[in-house]
């Protein structure tokens, strides 16, 4: 089914920022597909394995900001490397649509936009968590930073607080957003934005039209 060639299923990654509603669209997705008879697999990042998620745990905690940005980015990576390699790979190859909410993109905005992590540092780690692999479709669901953060933190639960990643300012996320459509710019074929202002439904609709393309393309 896929154009990558080391497998027959298809690789569909979602990103954007804080807010943007990335989680309810990939369990629409999900339904959708599953009720179009495709196997569908759900994950996420960081986390997707038992040795991930304890690695999301220390990075979303902030324990592991002490040790210094590349080491935060190379735990990102390990993490990955264990996602990839326990998840992600063995359900492509039994032909199913992997959806992850979030990917090695992510790891390009976050941890490339604070400007203390090399791209070229960043790169090399995903040759050597990921390999050949990369998303067959990348969706990028963007909205102002003003709308996400808001929706955010009134997704938020009483008495919860905000993790690591979310505590950034306003204006840390309008770079992380240029960074996203910098990345869609790039690899305009990986890559589609999907404007994620409106209702569910409204978003949902621009979501699987890009799917739609995706498989008809690939099948
Ligand atoms: P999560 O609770 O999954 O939030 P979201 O709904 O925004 O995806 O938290 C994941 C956080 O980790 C998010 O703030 C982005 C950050 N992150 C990175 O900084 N680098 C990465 O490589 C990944 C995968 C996530």
């Amino acid at each position: 089914m896929s154009a990558n060639q080391s497998h027959n299923g298809l690789f569909i990654t979602f990103e954007g920022g804080e807010g943007a509603g990335k989680s309810s669209q990939i369990n629409i997705l999900a339904q959708k597909l599953q009720d179009r008879n495709y196997k569908v697999k759900v994950t996420r990042e960081p986390g997707g394995t038992a040795g991930a998620e304890i690695i999301r745990h220390v990075l979303l905690s902030g324990n592991a900001e002490k040790l210094g940005a590349d080491v935060e980015t190379m735990l990102f990576a390990a993490a990955r490397a264990d996602h990839v390699d326990q998840i992600i790979r063995p359900a492509l190859k039994k032909g199913k649509i992997v959806l992850s909410d979030r990917f090695f993109d992510s790891t390009r905005v976050y941890q490339g936009t604070s400007g203390k992590v090399d791209m070229a540092f960043i790169k090399a780690l995903e040759t050597i968590s990921c390999g050949k692999l990369k998303p067959d479709l990348t969706l990028i669901l963007d909205l102002s930073s003003q709308e996400g953060m808001k929706r955010a933190s009134s997704r938020r639960k009483q008495g919860e607080t905000a993790d690591r990643f979310e505590k950034e300012a306003i204006q840390q996320q309008e770079l992380r957003r240029k960074a996203f459509l910098e990345i869609a710019r790039q690899e305009p074929n990986r890559c589609k934005v999907i404007d994620a202002n409106g209702t569910l439904e409204q978003v949902a609709d621009r979501v699987w039209d890009e799917v739609e393309t995706k498989l008809k393309k690939v099948m």
